[in-house]
């Protein structure tokens, strides 16, 4: 056996320690609108931008003026487009959308250079460049809804035009790309492209190794303003099969939660909705569940405030590390076995109730009304401080359930002040 003196043992655990930089971009919650921006820089020369976070579409939209960045219509690059492409003008153009209005416009189609920094966790590495990426450029008019501050959007969809896939297919890597939604809007949390992880936080914990999966589910129908026929959606659909509060199922038809061939029903995820929306009958059924399994807790509702289903005061719920004491939800996915726990910190929403100075807990789920297209989405404030991966290649989805059980949160990535920093 070979003895090594102490320094070089030390040097070996060095090396063993050290982490593959993840390519990683900060994503903020913005206080007014409770929805996400992500930083990138984008342009030449590079400038850091702040788009709307999107997961259900694919193409990536941003204010530019006075831009030469063309793609001609000739080009064998707009050939590519088939589908999403126009030509107006002989430029290439596309009609970028705005997922919350449902507006869009004919604009045209750029090629310009996106760049982002690499992280080991703790300190920020260099610039990371794609140079031929694909947008288009759009008018102000576009913005409203979004996100406040964003001066455009970061379509995170499926298609092979979306921002992470142009990322992996630049720097041929795999198909992969996680988020961690921060609930703070002081401190941001991350988007983590091109990497199946591992994911090393501050805490040197791997969090790539708490995933669970499910398949990732296409829903053969789009729903974009603008759509072509036989489009499948750009959006991620996963297959929820009952929902359960305190472990007992919500008394729903269950072929609600399945996908018709008209691209009816189904359990999609979205960061453009602040809270998780449910159909009405899912809804009802949900609230009333949950109203009677709070009655183990000892828990009587109080008025509740729009848009939510059903409070309680403040002083009735006690504290614990995942959030007030209240029964779990869990989504159960295509098998009893795997399912996402959602506790009392992403279930429950903090609100101070107008002219009575009392703080209340609501159940952050709210009605999307009667026959609505898709059954439940998934919103933010159920994803914050948890992990999710959206793994194209061996599509899948993956997820951690709350951060906090692991003592740390989406934050704790720490790259927080990169956009000040020199390019
Ligand atoms: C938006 O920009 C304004 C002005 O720069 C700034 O004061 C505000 O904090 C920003 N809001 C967010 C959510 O970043
Ligand atoms: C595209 O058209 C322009 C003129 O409109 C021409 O100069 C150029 O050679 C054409 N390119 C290709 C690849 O056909
Ligand atoms: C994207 O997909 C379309 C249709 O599937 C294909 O024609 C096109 O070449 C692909 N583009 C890239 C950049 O891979
Ligand atoms: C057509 O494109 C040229 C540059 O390619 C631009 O100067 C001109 O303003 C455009 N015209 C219109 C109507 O958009
Ligand atoms: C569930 O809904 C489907 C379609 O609406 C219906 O055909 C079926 O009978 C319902 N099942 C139950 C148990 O109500
Ligand atoms: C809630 O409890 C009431 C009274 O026990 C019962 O009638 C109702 O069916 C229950 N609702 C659900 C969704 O379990
Ligand atoms: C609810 O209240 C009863 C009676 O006061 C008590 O025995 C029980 O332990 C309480 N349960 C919880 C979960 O606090
Ligand atoms: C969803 O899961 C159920 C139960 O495992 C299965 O029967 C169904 O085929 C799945 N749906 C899809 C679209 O994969
Ligand atoms: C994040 O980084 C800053 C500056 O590098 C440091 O002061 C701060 O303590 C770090 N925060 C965490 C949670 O590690």
């Amino acid at each position: 056996m070979l003895l090594l003196p102490p320094p070089f043992l030390f040097l070996i655990f060095l090396i063993l320690r050290t982490v593959t930089p993840l390519l990683l971009s900060p994503i903020s919650k913005d206080p007014t609108t409770q929805l996400y921006t992500l930083s990138v820089y984008v342009q030449t020369p590079l400038q850091p931008t702040t788009l709307h976070l999107h997961l259900g579409s694919s193409l990536t939209w941003l204010l530019c003026n006075n831009y030469n960045h063309r793609i001609p219509c000739n080009s064998s690059l707009c050939a590519t487009f088939n589908s999403g492409g126009a030509c107006s003008n002989n430029t290439c153009s596309f009609f970028p959308e705005n997922p919350i209005t449902r507006k869009t416009l004919l604009s045209t189609a750029n090629l310009d250079t996106l760049a982002f920094p690499t992280s080991d966790g703790s300190t920020q590495g260099p610039l990371v460049q794609i140079k031929d990426f694909v947008f288009s450029c759009s008018t102000a008019q576009l913005l409203q809804g979004l996100a406040q501050n964003a001066t455009g959007l970061a379509a995170l969809g499926r298609n092979n035009l979306s921002l992470p896939a142009q990322i992996s297919a630049s720097l041929s890597t795999t198909r992969c790309f996680a988020l961690c939604l921060p609930a703070s809007t002081q401190s941001p949390g991350a988007a983590i492209f091109a990497s199946t992880g591992p994911y090393i936080f501050n805490s040197k914990i791997d969090l790539s190794k708490s995933l669970v999966y499910t398949p990732l589910i296409v829903n053969p129908v789009a729903d974009t303003v603008i759509s072509y026929n036989g489009q499948p959606s750009d959006e991620y659909f996963v297959n929820v099969t009952s929902i359960r509060i305190n472990g007992k199922d919500v008394p729903i038809n269950a072929s609600i939660l399945a996908i018709d061939q008209d691209g009816l029903g189904g359990t999609k995820i979205s960061t453009s909705e602040p809270y998780t929306v449910m159909e009405s009958s899912v809804f009802k059924r949900f609230v009333e569940l949950f109203v009677n399994e709070s009655l183990a807790f000892n828990l009587t509702a109080t008025e509740a405030v729009e848009p939510f289903g059903v409070c309680y005061r403040e002083g009735d719920l006690s504290e614990t590390r995942v959030g007030p004491a209240v029964p779990t939800v869990d989504l159960v996915m295509h098998s009893d076995d795997v399912f996402w726990r959602i506790f009392g910190g992403n279930s429950m929403v903090r609100i101070e109730k107008e002219g009575v100075g009392m703080g209340l807990w609501c159940l952050g789920f709210v009605d999307g009304g009667a026959h609505r297209r898709t059954s439940v989405v998934i919103g933010g404030h159920q994803l914050e401080d948890n992990l999710v991966q959206f793994d194209l290649d061996s599509n899948r989805f993956g997820f951690s359930s709350s951060l906090l059980l692991q003592a740390t949160t989406c934050s704790n990535l720490n790259i927080s002040n990169f956009v000040n920093n020199r390019i």
